[in-house]
């Protein structure tokens, strides 16, 4: 008998895909940490700055969410190391949400790329362009873990 004849709680393969929960816990919060401090960032980038006598002055916040942010991100790629054999790699062979999951990991690998960038690319046009590329797959990243989360799908047979 195969593994695909059985109820998809007994196959093999779910066990290391369903996570523990304090795994699922800490994938939520820092997840939902990355998000929201670059969200939070914009914010203060876009809406809350004043013209003071010599131009725009900042908000002496919006430099603490970048701080934080950044200190999200490096824990989101700590996680992320730590879910590729357990999680990413069996799922993948497994056939199971490659669609959500393979989404999901491809902008991992780019907000990883273009944060990179905005730290080391000096020029200031392609420091703007590399910005709105991240910042804008990172807003539509949080819908992607959501999809990946909430889907039901079935693995698929070999
Ligand atoms: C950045 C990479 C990924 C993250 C952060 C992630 C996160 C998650 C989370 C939070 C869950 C819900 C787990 C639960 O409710 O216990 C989940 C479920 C799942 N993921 Fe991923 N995932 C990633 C990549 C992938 C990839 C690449 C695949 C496969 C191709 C995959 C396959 C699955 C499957 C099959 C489930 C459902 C498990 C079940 O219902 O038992 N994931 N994932
Ligand atoms: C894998 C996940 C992510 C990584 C590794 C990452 C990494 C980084 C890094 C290294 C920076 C540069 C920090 C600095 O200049 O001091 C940055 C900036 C930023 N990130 Fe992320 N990030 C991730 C996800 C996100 C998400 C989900 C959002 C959602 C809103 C986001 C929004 C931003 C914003 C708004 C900035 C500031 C852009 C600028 O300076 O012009 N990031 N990120």
């Amino acid at each position: 008998m195969s593994e695909f004849d059985l109820p998809p709680h007994e196959r093999p393969e779910r066990g290391p895909l369903k996570m523990p929960r304090y795994r699922l816990w800490t994938v939520f919060f820092v997840s939902f940490g990355v998000w929201l401090t670059g969200a939070v960032w914009l914010i203060y980038r876009y809406f809350l700055r004043t013209e003071g006598k010599f131009g725009q002055v900042r908000d002496p916040l919006e430099a603490w969410w970048l701080k934080a942010h950044g200190l999200f991100s490096f824990w989101t790629l700590w996680i992320f190391g730590l879910l590729w054999s357990v999680h990413v790699l069996r799922g993948w062979n497994a056939r199971w949400q490659r669609w959500s999951g393979g989404w999901l990991v491809a902008f991992t690998f780019i907000l990883a790329i273009t944060g990179y960038m905005l730290y080391y690319v000096d020029n200031t046009q392609w420091r703007a362009g590399t910005s709105y590329v991240h910042w804008i797959l990172g807003l539509i990243a949080l819908a992607v873990f959501f999809c990946h989360w909430l889907s039901k799908a079935l693995p698929k047979r070999p």
